[in-house]
């Protein structure tokens, strides 16, 4: 029987599917771990033991807004709770934030 997947709960994203996995690390000399690409980086620093601060975990709270020292995200909504100039600043919001490439995250202190 055919699939509608117009019925899916699974939202159809940019990057689903994708299998990539890269190393997010906290701080320049801090740990790291896993990011798949499929994962906000949050999502997956909980899951490596590394809880980050976080909220509401939709990209509207900014509790979890942190800086991007290197590497790249990409964001499933258009609107991750970012000025456009924080975003060029190179703020972002991990909860809604999915990496493109190994990243370097750099916390408020
Ligand atoms: S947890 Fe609220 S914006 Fe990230």
């Amino acid at each position: 029987m055919p699939v509608d997947d117009s019925t899916l709960l699974i939202p159809k994203q940019p990057n689903a599917g994708a299998t990539a996995v890269f190393r997010a690390r906290i701080g320049w000399q801090g740990p790291n771990f896993k990011a798949p690409a499929s994962l906000p980086l949050l999502q997956a620093a909980e899951l490596a033991g590394q809880p980050l601060t976080g909220s509401c975990r939709n990209g509207t709270c900014r509790d979890c807004m942190c800086q991007l020292a290197s590497g790249k995200v990409v964001y499933r909504i258009e609107w991750p709770g970012l000025s456009a100039e924080e975003k060029q600043a190179g703020s972002i919001l991990p909860c809604v934030a999915y990496p493109a490439s190994d990243v370097v995250l750099l916390l408020p202190s």
